[in-house]
């Protein structure tokens, strides 16, 4: 296993890689790359960044890091999630943050609803029901 020669190519002496070398290797690169628990997304749109939302992500960025998760939680700012468009006056449920794989999107989280989300959510997948907006 390993390297050939492709029979029409054979003149110009290019070497590919074995087909089941490149199987293998590819399940080899998958068993090394870290398998999240959950990921966490964060609005980033207009409406919540202006609410707080960056700072958002920070309170549960440190949290996840002092809890010893961020190993296990991926996090990352996402665009306007549409929330604010649904309530008036616009942007009621800002800020908006969305758990996958459980599709839980949580409204008007602020920072001391971190502690509760991560405790009840994250590790122990029990749905916060005051902060709950919709559930996929
Ligand atoms: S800006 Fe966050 S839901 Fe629209």
């Amino acid at each position: 296993m390993g390297w050939f020669t492709c029979p029409a190519l054979a003149t110009k002496n290019i070497k590919y890689l074995d087909y089941r070398y490149i199987n293998k290797l590819f399940s080899v690169i998958n068993l090394t790359m870290k398998p999240y628990k959950l990921h966490i997304l964060v609005c980033h749109g207009k409406t919540c960044s202006s609410v707080g939302s960056e700072r958002l992500l920070e309170v549960l960025r440190d949290k996840l890091g002092s809890e010893g998760l961020t190993n296990e939680i991926k996090t990352s700012k996402g665009g306007c999630f549409s929330v604010c468009k649904e309530t008036n006056p616009k942007g009621g449920f800002c800020p908006v943050i969305v758990i996958y794989p459980q599709g839980v999107w949580y409204r008007n989280v602020s920072e001391s609803d971190i502690d509760e989300i991560v405790e009840k959510h994250v590790k122990n997948s029990r749905i916060v029901e005051r902060l709950l907006h919709y559930k996929m």
